[in-house]
């Protein structure tokens, strides 16, 4: 009979398991610490683009050049958040964020990139950083989301190794000013798409088709130029994460904020998840990889032979500075992959033509990613805090005759990416915080202003704001603490 086995004493006992496979997804709560936030960008929303001392960004440039943007548009005026500040903390607050990812535009502090700095530009961050806290909002500030002061794109730009010491300036001397309030930096905004978009161009197959996405400054670099960029990219970190230490307050923590790339295993077997795990740390290898090993792949350095970056032992364990977390960026799967036996140890599998997509060109649809990209951060590297910096859809919104924004698509992305994020901190993983992209509608790059990301609507005529249902989805989300 039964008793054979065992009997029940031997049997696992569910009511010790603090997460009973038998509970719906959905009633299972995020961790208490775990911060709700929205996300935005300097260039994307704050216009005044040549106020108070600002210099001119690689941005204005190209926004400026013709051909460059789909609608012809630029971020002269975008949100006019420069002035309206105010009003959109008070809206952040409403909404229910309990802490907003901004950026600092690097040419409001320095106009030329180094040398005097401008007092009107950081006292812009200080009245912005008192309001946050007076709304009760934590103030997490992005160094670099790709505003680089023209001058110093005139003088080469991150092609030229001076950068990272003009980077590192600036970082400290932000961390100095503002650490007092802002205890939270990430360096710079994903590495690789100002990077490799910016200073290449990367083509991506979807729905049968190819889109290709340019960035400013819109060079087309060759393979070697290329490689050195990125490797002033992870240095200028690392040298940044070196001066916030030594200019920032105690405790003022910083890390990366990238957009990982993630292969995602078709079928969740161990022998492919393995597969997916190598495969994601080969594709990240000239970013998050080197940061956080200290040292390039091999297979990264085979592959690029003569055209590998050029670099020292010292630049490596510079790059490799311990961070305090590490930030990624998540949209969509990279890649699917399964198990091979012939090396590497696996291989891609193509999107099907069929495959569904969010409104953007580039979005193709994968909630797995927001499981496997902090689980993989957490297995490869054992960060000890994660953040979501970005994560969200654009929508083709519009405003119903009753005034509201009916954004169903992209509720249903955010409920099925959270699902997986909750997925991810019930196994263990330690989610710090999740920035949902964007508190509003703004500047979406080459794309203009017909990519609408935001949780909030924003005529650009009247720059009236209307909140989305999806800000009454993502107040309930942060009020329950729970995917709703
Ligand atoms: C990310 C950028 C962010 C925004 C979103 C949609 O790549 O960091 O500025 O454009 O995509």
């Amino acid at each position: 009979m039964v008793a054979a086995s065992g009997g029940a004493a031997a049997q696992p006992s569910r009511q010790n398991t603090t997460q009973p496979e038998s509970q719906p997804a959905a009633a299972r709560e995020f961790p208490r610490s775990l911060y709700w936030g929205v996300a935005t960008s300097s260039y994307q929303i704050e216009g005044a683009a040549n106020e108070d001392g600002k210099g001119k960004s690689i941005w204005d440039t190209y926004a400026h050049t013709p051909g460059k943007i789909r609608d012809s548009s630029n971020g002269d005026i975008a949100n006019d958040h420069y002035h309206r500040y105010k009003e959109d903390v008070a809206l952040m607050r409403s909404i229910g964020a309990k802490a907003y990812r901004f950026s600092i535009a690097w040419p409001r502090i320095f106009p030329d990139g180094t040398g005097q700095p401008n007092p009107k530009g950081l006292d812009f961050y200080s009245r912005l950083s008192d309001e946050l806290l007076a709304a009760g909002i934590e103030p997490f500030a992005t160094l670099y989301h790709w505003d680089l002061p023209q001058t110093l794109q005139d003088k080469g730009g991150w092609q030229s190794r001076d950068i990272t010491k003009a980077f590192a300036d600036y970082a400290g001397y932000m961390a100095e000013k503002l650490s007092d309030r802002i205890r939270h930096f990430f360096t710079i905004n994903e590495f690789y798409s100002f990077a490799d978009m910016g200073h290449h161009g990367i083509e991506m197959k979807v729905g049968g088709g190819t889109t290709r996405i340019e960035l400013a400054p819109g060079l087309k670099l060759a393979p070697a130029e290329l490689s050195q960029v990125r490797h002033h990219a992870v240095l200028a970190h690392g040298m940044a994460v070196q001066a916030i230490r030594a200019k920032g307050k105690n405790g003022t923590q910083c890390g990366p904020a990238e957009n990982i790339s993630i292969a995602v295993p078709l079928i969740e077997a161990p022998a492919h998840i393995k597969a997916a795990e190598a495969a994601t740390r080969e594709m990240n290898a000239a970013y998050l990889t080197v940061m956080l090993e200290g040292k390039y792949t091999d297979a990264y350095l085979r592959a690029a032979s003569r055209d590998a970056p050029k670099f020292t032992d010292e630049d490596l364990k510079i790059i490799s500075t311990p961070v305090d977390f590490v930030g990624i960026n998540v949209y969509r799967p990279t890649v699917y992959v399964l198990a091979s036996d012939r090396p590497p140890g696996y291989r891609d599998v193509p999107f099907s033509a069929s495959h569904p997509k969010m409104f953007s060109d580039w979005h193709l649809l994968g909630p797995e990613a927001l499981y496997w990209a902090p689980k993989f951060v957490q297995s490869l590297w054992n960060a000890k805090e994660i953040y979501i910096t970005e994560n969200g859809c654009a929508a083709d919104d519009k405003l119903a005759e009753d005034g509201n924004v009916y954004d169903t698509d992209r509720i249903m992305f955010l409920r099925n990416n959270l699902t997986q994020l909750q997925r991810a901190v019930a196994d263990g993983v330690p989610v710090n915080g999740y920035f949902l992209w964007s508190m509003m509608d703004n500047f979406e790059w080459s794309a203009g202003f017909g990519n609408r990301f935001g949780i909030v609507y924003v005529d650009f005529d009247t720059q009236k704001r209307t909140p989305k249902q999806s800000a009454f989805f993502f107040r309930e989300v942060a009020v329950q603490n729970r995917v709703v």
